[in-house]
C-alpha cells in the first residue's frame, strides 16, 4: 500500500457558498485523511507565489486576484493514489467539462471559480503541501 499526499485548497468561492462543510464531507467519504487544514486568506503576492507556473497566461491575473478575494482552506490529504484520486473526486477544470458526481460538476460555476484546487502530481502535491504548511502541522492521525 504506496500512501500519497496531495494539497487541497477550498477556493473563496467554497467558503463565500457556505460550502467547506459539504465539500469536506465529500472528501472524508471518500477516503481522504486530513493531515493539515486552516482556513486562512492569501495576499495577491502569495497568489501570485503558489501559482508562479501560471504567471504569464492570460487567466494569471484573474486567478490570482480571485484567490485573494477572500478566505480559503487549504488542506493536507493523505490516501492511496491520492494525487489521481482527488483529481477524480473533484473532476475537470472547466465544471462544464467535469463529470456528473464530481464536485466541480455539482457546486462550480466556471473554470476560474471553481470551487477546489487539487496538485496534479505528487511531485507538485509535495512542493504545494510545503508552501502551506510545515512539519510541525502535520499531525499523525487526522481520520
Ligand atoms: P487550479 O487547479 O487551482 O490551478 C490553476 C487554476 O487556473 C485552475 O485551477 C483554474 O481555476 C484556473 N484557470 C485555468 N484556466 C483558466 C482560464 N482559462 N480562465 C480562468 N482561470 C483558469
Amino acid at each position: 500500500m504506496h500512501m500519497e499526499r496531495t494539497l487541497a485548497i477550498l477556493k473563496p468561492d467554497c467558503v463565500r457558498k457556505g460550502l467547506v462543510g459539504e465539500v469536506i464531507r465529500r472528501i472524508q467519504e471518500a477516503g481522504f485523511v486530513l493531515r493539515a487544514l486552516r482556513m486562512q486568506q492569501l495576499t495577491r503576492e502569495e497568489a501570485e507565489g503558489f501559482y508562479a507556473v501560471h504567471k504569464g497566461r492570460p487567466f494569471f491575473d484573474e486567478l490570482t486576484k480571485f484567490m485573494s478575494s477572500g478566505p480559503c482552506v487549504p488542506m493536507v490529504l493523505e490516501k492511496e493514489n491520492a494525487v489521481e484520486d482527488f483529481r477524480a473526486l473533484i473532476g475537470a477544470t472547466d465544471p462544464a467539462e467535469a463529470a456528473e458526481g464530481t464536485i466541480r460538476h455539482a457546486f462550480a460555476d466556471n473554470k476560474g471559480q471553481n470551487i477546489v484546487h487539487g496538485s496534479d502530481s505528487v511531485a507538485n502535491g509535495t512542493i504545494e503541501a510545503g508552501y502551506f504548511f510545515c512539519e510541525r502541522e502535520l499531525v499523525a492521525n487526522g481520520a
